[in-house]
């Protein structure tokens, strides 16, 4: 039986998650209103992710028997400063969610919830690759210093990203 001081942790995490799609949602309508569509795409993919992961964990608790209990979601921010400010924005929050994920690891290691361990691997490694896509788009942003030939590469190269949950 999972404890209830981890079921809150769950549900905080729900929250947080939810909190990222809203976040990548208002940094893609921030993007397509500066006419960025292939850059917006990225970030509204990120969004579908974002509310993928919380319903892994909506329907993790389900399946443990516990409450799924929905806290209000804040607003977002509205406005940006520019393309690089957006993706650094992205990974301080990415850092905040896997620290987040940590803590939820170490409380399921204390209590010796194996189900919980097992289940959060999943999302350890997803933190390590969205910290590593979003630093290395950083890191060629920065390089190439906003020069409007880049941006337009950027833009050409996200507009591929897909949603392509696992199964
Ligand atoms: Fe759900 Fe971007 O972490």
């Amino acid at each position: 039986m999972i404890s209830k001081k981890l079921t809150d942790t769950v549900n905080s995490q729900i929250n947080k998650e939810l909190y990222s799609e809203y976040f990548y949602l208002s940094m893609s309508a921030w993007l397509l209103s500066k006419d960025f569509d292939g850059i917006a795409n990225f970030f509204t993919v990120q969004a579908q992710e974002e509310r993928f992961h919380a319903m892994k964990f909506f329907n993790y608790l389900l399946e443990r028997g516990a409450e799924v209990a929905l806290k209000p979601i804040d607003g977002p921010p509205v406005e940006f400063k520019s393309v690089t400010d957006i993706f650094e924005q992205t990974l301080e929050h990415e850092k905040l969610v896997t620290k987040s994920i940590n803590d939820l690891m170490d409380l399921s290691i204390k209590e010796n919830d194996h189900s919980a361990v097992s289940f959060l691997k999943w999302f350890i490694d997803e933190q390590v690759e969205e910290e590593a896509s979003v630093s290395k788009i950083l890191n060629q942003l920065k390089f190439t210093g906003e020069h409007p030939q880049a941006l337009m590469m950027f833009d050409r190269q996200l507009a591929l990203r897909k949603f392509t949950p696992e199964a």
